[in-house]
């Protein structure tokens, strides 16, 4: 390592991280409070009555979702979260996570940076943003909130498998990071752990965080029509660029985490030579001769 200043260095100065996609506001949350690597308390008594009422509603409207459209694994573990009615303190789902995984959940106060994000998932600890959204943003949210870090991510992460997968991501984010690869590396966890789809006996469903903690992308990604749904492939994965803004346009399915996990324990090196000498894909184009679901 150098001793150049570096962006990608992990400390935090006080300031919000550098992020990527468009958009020119800066991350929202109190990055002042935030320890060396960003995480920080979870501020209990920052949240009111009118924040936990938000969760409630949230996770009501979702819970009644789920079935027939999340994967039998999410839906038996959703109830690790806690009671429904209040925000869960980190602590209290830590403890079980711990016991079933030995994953830990970290407070942040908001969107990190790559680097110090991988470093915490390589050490088994994943951060969730504090803050809960305003009532305005009840539909929509453009940033990470508490709702969607903890009922999105937090439940999968009681799979060993699953569990072991997000450690090994962020292990392969610290190569990529110095393989110059990020951007590559980041449409895998786009299109996986936040966008993901699993083909079941009982059908097609979401494990994608971003799909699991949405109103309406849900049904969208499992049942309408119109969306590109394509096997998992890792390198046709890592050409598709993705939406920030809409539902995405296409959507890769897996048939099991074991799948996943296999598919991504190799040397990425290569795979990302081989991709950066290949054509970038726009969402929603389908290739010849694939199949889609
Ligand atoms: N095998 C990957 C690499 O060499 C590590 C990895 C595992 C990355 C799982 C993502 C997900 O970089
Ligand atoms: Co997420």
């Amino acid at each position: 390592m150098s001793s150049a200043p570096d962006f990608h260095s992990g400390i935090n100065q006080g300031v919000p991280p550098v992020t990527y996609g468009e958009g020119s506001r800066p991350p929202r949350g109190d990055y002042a409070k935030a320890r060396a690597d960003y995480t920080c308390e979870q501020d209990y008594a920052q949240y009111g009555e009118a924040d936990h009422d938000i969760y409630r509603r949230l996770y009501t409207r979702q819970l009644q979702q789920l079935p027939g459209l999340a994967c039998e694994d999410f839906i038996n573990a959703v109830q690790q979260l806690g009671a429904p009615d209040r925000i869960p303190r980190f602590d209290d789902v830590s403890e079980r996570l711990m016991r079933a995984t030995g994953w830990q959940i970290v407070g942040v106060p908001g969107l990190i940076p790559e680097e110090a994000f991988f470093k915490l998932l390589a050490e088994r600890r994943f951060p969730v943003t504090d803050w809960m959204r305003k009532p305005e943003e009840f539909d929509y949210v453009v940033e990470p909130d508490v709702f969607h870090d903890l009922f999105g991510h937090v439940p999968l992460l009681f799979d060993p498998t699953f569990a072991d997968y997000m450690q090994a991501y962020g292990k392969g984010g610290m190569k990529a990071s110095r393989l110059n690869a990020c951007e590559l590396l980041t449409r895998l966890y786009w299109y996986t752990v936040e966008f993901g789809l699993i083909q079941t006996p009982q059908g097609l469903r979401a494990y994608g965080a971003g799909i699991l903690s949405s109103a309406g992308e849900l049904k969208h990604s499992v049942t309408a029509p119109d969306a590109v749904r394509v096997g998992f492939d890792l390198q046709r994965l890592m050409r598709t660029r993705y939406r920030i803004d809409s539902y995405q346009a296409t959507y890769f399915v897996i048939d099991s985490f074991q799948q996943l996990f296999d598919a991504t324990r190799p040397d990425f090196t290569p795979v990302y030579t081989a991709v950066q000498g290949q054509s970038v894909l726009e969402a929603g184009q389908v290739l010849a001769g694939e199949r889609t679901f």
